[in-house]
């Protein structure tokens, strides 16, 4: 036995992915440095045309400071593009090392955290912090420590400078700050409606066969529509304080440019500076505004990409990964159930109460009881998809949650009552899209289902392309395409839930026949049933009756007392 150790928990895993990308921050942030420095060149050439060519009036020093600048402008030009470069492919990276996290997060979402929680919400949220990371708005953060060099500099020109360029950056700050307090709740607003409506579009695509067949479209139509205007007015408030900010700050930069060249006249005309340095001012005042300036452009995005980070670390802090437990050998004794109690997820209110049970290899039990009585819960309990509240249902001893998702998928077989079939072939559903399938495995757990004819019939056979939940089969042949996936590999536990719901009398035959080969090789095999019928093949019956097993024993027995006092009732 392989003793493992358990990954430490990390406590913020999109801050662990980005500090594996650290290499190429600090890259991109060298080069905004060295992008900040060049971009003093053009008020360097203006100080030096105006204050040198202009009083020396030689032209050729004019067109090597002109040659110098051009050469100046291609580097900061190449250099831009790959810091912009690096940034597009830190933002994959993340995406790449996050999107496995993300999909567990999907694929068992529902599964616990309960209703309520949007599924989708985590790829949404991942989406928003790789465009973020990928655009131009990390730069601002990364030109942002420059601009004091800038505003020093300015100083250096004239005090007067310095201070008025100083003021500005201040207020242009000031209005950065303005930003983010108005408009972190409309965009936060914004993204929980977009995140409504797309679950009511997901709903509308699902259930299309119904909206269609009993008229439902207008009034379905009315929901998505306000749903639809809620996010269009939260939209419509965020932009409007974001637009309106950014407008602010750019005439206000605006205004302080051409105040900046007044402030410069004055002082040359009071024989305090030069003409260059009155344009030189310009120039370094606007290097030294636009970082804060593009800040307040991208608020919108940074803030969205903020929230999106901090849910999906709440969502990964909700669902944390399991630790990869010792690896058990697969059960082939037996399955005991202790006093289990179960629900459905996010709820404490149990659905089945206490029940106990044990069956051994070669056994099978059928469980009977009217609808809503529990059986399709604990049917989700024994193939490991609920989790029990309390209790614990064991194979071999070992709890269910003792083995990781992969091993425990290896030997357990389940049926939902819902079928639910993938989009893909009819073998890659039936080898539940394991890539190291073989052929035989999967024409072998045709045959245990009694399908392998049924699936020739079709017209591309084993090959032939089902749709999305299996459409473009009958409600039987989807059944049975789900029994050859319940039957896949000879798991040792078997759990069917109705499994006969669509079947014909030809259908049933092969349910009844893939019990007694599951018995046969020794496994387990559990029927949830609505008719005697399906339950040919078990030794053993339970019936559920509100959530509690009200009996339990050998076959023929259990259905002789239960039977006798419902026989005047038809069902
Ligand atoms: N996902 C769920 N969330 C909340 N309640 C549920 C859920 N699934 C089932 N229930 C409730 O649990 C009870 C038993 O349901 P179920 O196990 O499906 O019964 P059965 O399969 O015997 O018809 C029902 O009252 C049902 O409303
Ligand atoms: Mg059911």
């Amino acid at each position: 036995m392989a003793f493992r150790q358990a990954p430490p928990t990390t406590p913020d895993p999109i801050a662990e992915a980005l500090r594996t990308c650290r290499g190429a921050l600090v890259a991109a942030a060298v080069f905004s440095g060295v992008l900040n420095v060049l971009m003093l060149s053009g008020a360097i050439y203006m100080l030096q045309v105006y204050d040198r060519v202009l009083t020396s009036r030689s032209q050729q020093t004019l067109i090597g400071l002109t040659l110098l600048l051009a050469l100046v402008f291609l580097v900061q030009g190449a250099l831009d593009i790959i810091r912009q470069k690096i940034l597009t492919r830190v933002g994959a990276a993340v995406d790449r090392r996050l999107a496995p996290e993300v999909f567990r997060l999907t694929a068992t979402m529902a599964l616990r955290a309960g209703p309520g929680h949007d599924a989708l919400q985590p790829g949404r949220d991942l989406d928003a912090v790789r465009g973020f990371v990928s655009s131009l708005g990390p730069t601002t953060f990364f030109d942002m420590p420059w601009v004091p060099l800038f505003v020093v500099l300015c100083f250096l020109l004239h005090p007067w400078i310095g201070a008025a360029v100083l003021v500005g950056c201040l207020v242009l700050f000031a209005i950065t700050v303005l930003t983010e307090r108005a408009s972190k709740a409309p965009i936060t607003e914004t993204a929980r409606s977009a995140a409504a409506r797309s679950g009511i579009a997901e709903a509308t695509r699902r259930n299309a066969e119904a909206i269609e067949a009993m008229g439902m479209r207008t009034a379905l139509s009315a929901r998505y529509g306000a749903v639809n205007d809620r996010f269009l007015a939260a939209n419509e408030r965020a932009t409007d304080v974001v637009n309106t900010y950014a407008t602010v700050s750019r005439i206000l930069r605006m205004a302080l440019q051409s105040g900046i060249l007044g402030l410069g006249a004055y002082l040359v005309l009071m024989e305090q500076a030069t003409p260059g340095v009155m344009i030189a001012a310009s120039i370094l005042m606007g290097r030294a505004l636009a970082p804060i300036e593009a800040a307040v452009g991208y608020w919108k995005s940074f803030v969205a990409a903020r929230e999106a980070r901090r849910r999906l670390s709440h969502t990964m802090h909700l669902l944390p990964r399991p630790a990869d437990p010792i690896s058990l050998p697969p059960p082939r004794r037996m399955l005991t159930l202790e006093q289990v109690f179960a629900g459905a997820p996010g709820q404490t209110q149990p659905i089945i109460h206490g029940l106990s049970l044990s069956l051994l290899a070669g056994q099978a039990l059928g469980v009977i009881g009217p609808s809503a009585s529990g059986k399709s819960t604990l049917a989700r309990v024994l193939s490991g998809v609920w989790h029990p509240l309390r209790g614990s249902v064991r194979l071999d001893g070992s709890e269910l949650s003792q083995w990781n998702d992969e091993a425990r998928g290896g030997f357990i077989g389940y049926l939902p009552q819902d079928i639910a079939l993938f989009d893909g072939t009819v073998a890659e559903n039936i080898a539940r899209f394991r890539p190291d399938a073989t052929s035989e495995q999967v024409v072998a757990a045709a045959v245990a289902a009694g399908a392998d004819e049924m699936i020739r019939r079709l017209h591309a056979g084993y090959e032939t392309r089902i749709g999305d939940g299996g459409v473009t089969l009958s409600g039987g042949q989807r059944q049975r395409v789900a029994l050859a996936r319940a039957l896949f590999g000879d798991p040792f536990l078997v759990v069917l839930d109705e499994p006969n719901a669509n079947l014909d009398a030809e259908g049933e035959a092969a349910v009844t026949q893939a019990i007694r080969h599951v018995r046969e090789r020794q496994g387990i095999a559990i029927v949830i049933a609505h008719r005697p019928s399906a339950i040919a093949a078990v030794d053993m019956v339970g019936l559920m009756k509100d959530g509690r097993l009200q009996a339990f024993g050998p076959r023929d027995e259990v259905l002789k007392k239960v039977l006798a006092p419902q026989r005047k009732q038809p069902t």
